[in-house]
């Protein structure tokens, strides 16, 4: 949830509020009057705000110089930091900063800025940010041409990351719009002004707008077959502890969460050394990981027997 559209005077308890209403994060809007014709809040605000709910923090800097200020983005707490593609700075080295320190790094495009853009770093990329408003201010009307031409395509500039890439979209999403971005497969919705409406039940509106974009998700991607659930977990290995805890190191190191436990086909009381262990991967990298470990996988099995 964006808050540029909340009671600017009381911007503490609106994070209080969205994390009460069902909000998954807040998405903080940083604009420095220069890059964009607005000017809203900084590092010192936002870690004014990190005391006041545990929701993750996507910063959007719309600035020219994120390379002056983002140590103190860093230090106040934002668990993301996008910058734009448009910067006339090296882009570079504030990516690897942003990764340095254990935080997600985005690249964000305008609507008139190709994909192509993110090209010489998408190996740095974590997330990308498609605006499908020119940015600067909330409650703009969606640009659907925009849509359609980058969210789908936007994944390929993620492909390097085996699970956890995300695609997000920003800028005139609300009930009208969910749906179609939804059917375009994104993980992250922005929304702003749809949910700061006075007297309108913001809980209900996150709940509505959440199941369109689901429902264009399940239904419009894929020729209507309902792709892989997001959060189903698979069977990667059943192997020996030690053969399983070797393989789910090396899993995790590639950026894949899993999860180790004891076989259920083995009885209860069986010593730990004997039994076998499952490793328990996201459905959404099974096919990324048996290509990456499918032969590791099979030796270590071989190791178990
Ligand atoms: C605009 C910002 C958006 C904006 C979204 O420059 O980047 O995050 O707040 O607000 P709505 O949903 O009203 O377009
Ligand atoms: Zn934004």
């Amino acid at each position: 949830m964006s808050i540029l559209d909340a009671d600017l005077g009381n911007l503490g308890n609106a994070v209080t509020r969205a994390e009460r209403e069902g909000a998954d994060r807040i998405h903080l809007d940083v604009m420095d009057g220069h890059f964009v014709p607005n000017l809203t809040f900084g590092a010192k605000t936002i870690a004014a705000l990190r005391r006041r709910t545990r929701l993750p923090f996507d910063a959007h800097l719309m600035i020219s110089e994120p390379s002056r200020y983002i140590d103190e983005f860093l230090e106040a707490g934002c668990d993301s930091v996008t910058i734009h593609a448009e910067i006339d700075e090296p882009i570079e080295p504030t990516l690897r900063s942003i990764r340095a320190a254990g935080r997600a790094a985005g690249l964000c495009v305008k609507p008139g800025t190709p994909l192509s853009a993110l090209e010489p770093y998408r190996r740095l990329l974590d997330i990308v940010m498609v605006m499908t408003v020119e940015p600067g201010f909330g409650g703009q009307a969606f640009m659907a041409d925009v849509a359609r031409a980058k969210v789908l395509a936007a994944r390929e500039y993620l492909s390097h990351k085996l699970h956890g890439g995300e695609v997000h979209v920003d800028g005139g999403v609300n009930r009208e719009t969910a749906e179609l971005v939804g059917g375009l497969g994104v993980d992250i919705l922005v929304v702003g002004s749809a949910l700061w409406r006075k007297g309108a039940d913001m809980g209900r509106e996150i709940r509505l707008i959440r199941a369109l974009a689901d429902e264009g998700y399940q239904y419009a991607l894929n020729e209507g077959v309902a792709p892989i659930p997001r959060d189903r977990m698979v069977t990667f290995a059943s192997l020996r502890r030690d053969q399983a805890r070797h393989l789910r190191e090396e899993v995790e190191a590639a950026g894949i969460p899993v999860l180790l436990f004891r076989s259920p086909e083995d009885p209860a009381d069986m010593d730990d050394e004997a039994r076998r262990w499952v490793i328990l991967i996201p459905a959404s990298a099974e096919v990324a990981a048996t290509e990456r470990f499918g032969r590791r996988r099979t030796a270590l099995q071989r190791a178990s027997a």
